[in-house]
């Protein structure tokens, strides 16, 4: 079997990616290039200067990558990209780049699922033992995915309303904490020496899905209630409430998942899984349940495209390829 190199491209939200991995599962090169400096001031993703940004650095980072994995273009044996979903136009920015290269190079082109990436980019770390469970929690996406088989997914629980990371992003703009606020509130969970208890969002006695709307407003009522009083707000203690609430509901909803469809392992990716405190809860209650625990390292968490490549190469090995029609899809399903 020779060496085979697989060129990924992702730009689906406010990260310019470019990654060479070799062989499916060996990370040559990870370019990153985040645009959060730009959004910040905006309080969040502005989607018309995302796709600009990703036009002035996409042949930046391409270039980059390939120097860095210090592999020549023409030893480059696919060109995976992120087909969706997320925002279209910067999408398209890298749906066109993929196709324009795999045309100059005259190699397969393999569009992907940006959430498969997330599951895959475990692929990256150790073996995948089938099924397995996948708790999905990203800025976009809160699911939990049954893997039966390699590529064959089954989405069993999802959000109703705002993504994990969506609520931690408007529960940090409410205490006044910088885009995008999923850190700093999970810092300040840490720190806290209290708790506000918050209401926890079961839903009916046997859904696997999520609602994380209930919660953030029990926030905001909490600091309205506080401002209207003239009392200080409690930003810590809130934070640690909120916190506890998210990872109670989550990490039950994803253990009780994995033990009705007889999971062999657990996944978390996305890039909520760089919370301290729900990887934590996760490896607990995995050790006690004797149930394997992948979780990528936080680099592998946030939007990357080596993880695009993680997941292109399960269908690289069966030949499984796009033409040029390739489209860039703001909603596709898994
Ligand atoms: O996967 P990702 O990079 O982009 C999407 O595809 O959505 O996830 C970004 C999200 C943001 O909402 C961010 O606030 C959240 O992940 N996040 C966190 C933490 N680090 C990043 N949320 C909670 N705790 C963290 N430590
Ligand atoms: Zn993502």
């Amino acid at each position: 079997n020779s060496p085979y190199h697989i060129l990924a491209i992702e730009t689906s939200c406010d990260e310019t990616s470019v990654a060479v991995v070799k062989n499916g599962t060996e990370v040559l090169s990870n370019v990153v290039s985040s645009q959060i400096d730009t959004h910040r001031r905006f309080g969040g993703v502005v989607p018309e200067i995302a796709s600009r940004k990703h036009v002035e650095s996409i042949t930046v980072i391409l270039e980059e990558a390939l120097a860095e994995a210090g592999v020549g273009p023409d030893r480059i044996d696919a060109v995976a990209v992120t087909q969706g979903p997320g925002l279209v136009g910067a999408l398209l920015v890298g749906v066109v780049a993929a196709k324009s290269l795999a045309l100059a190079l005259d190699v397969p082109l393999i569009g992907t699922h940006h959430i498969a990436g997330h599951i895959y980019a475990n692929r990256l770390i150790g073996e995948i033992r089938y099924p397995a469970l996948a708790l999905v929690v990203s800025g976009g996406h809160t699911e939990l995915v049954l893997l039966e088989a390699e590529g064959r997914f089954r989405i069993v629980g999802r959000t109703r309303d705002d993504a994990v990371g969506e609520a931690y992003d408007k529960v940090a703009r409410a205490l006044s904490l910088p885009y995008p606020g999923g850190p700093h509130v999970d810092r300040m969970a840490q720190e806290a020496e209290d708790a506000i208890e918050l209401p926890r969002a079961w839903l009916e006695p046997d859904s696997y899905d999520f609602s994380f709307s209930g919660l953030k407003s029990a926030v905001l009522a909490e600091i309205n209630r506080a401002n209207m009083k003239g009392e200080p707000i409690r930003a810590h203690a809130l934070a640690r409430g909120f916190q506890e609430s998210v990872i109670d509901v989550v990490t039950t909803k994803a253990m009780r998942a994995a033990r009705e469809f007889g999971a062999s392992q657990l996944l978390l990716c996305g890039g909520v899984a760089a919370n301290k405190g729900i990887r934590a809860r996760l490896t607990e209650l995995c050790a006690e349940a004797a149930l394997p625990l992948l979780v990528p390292p936080l680099k592998l968490c946030t939007d990357n495209a080596a993880m695009i490549a993680a997941a292109a190469d399960l269908k690289w090995r069966c030949g499984q390829f796009d033409t040029l029609d390739l489209k860039a899809e703001a909603q596709l399903s898994l």
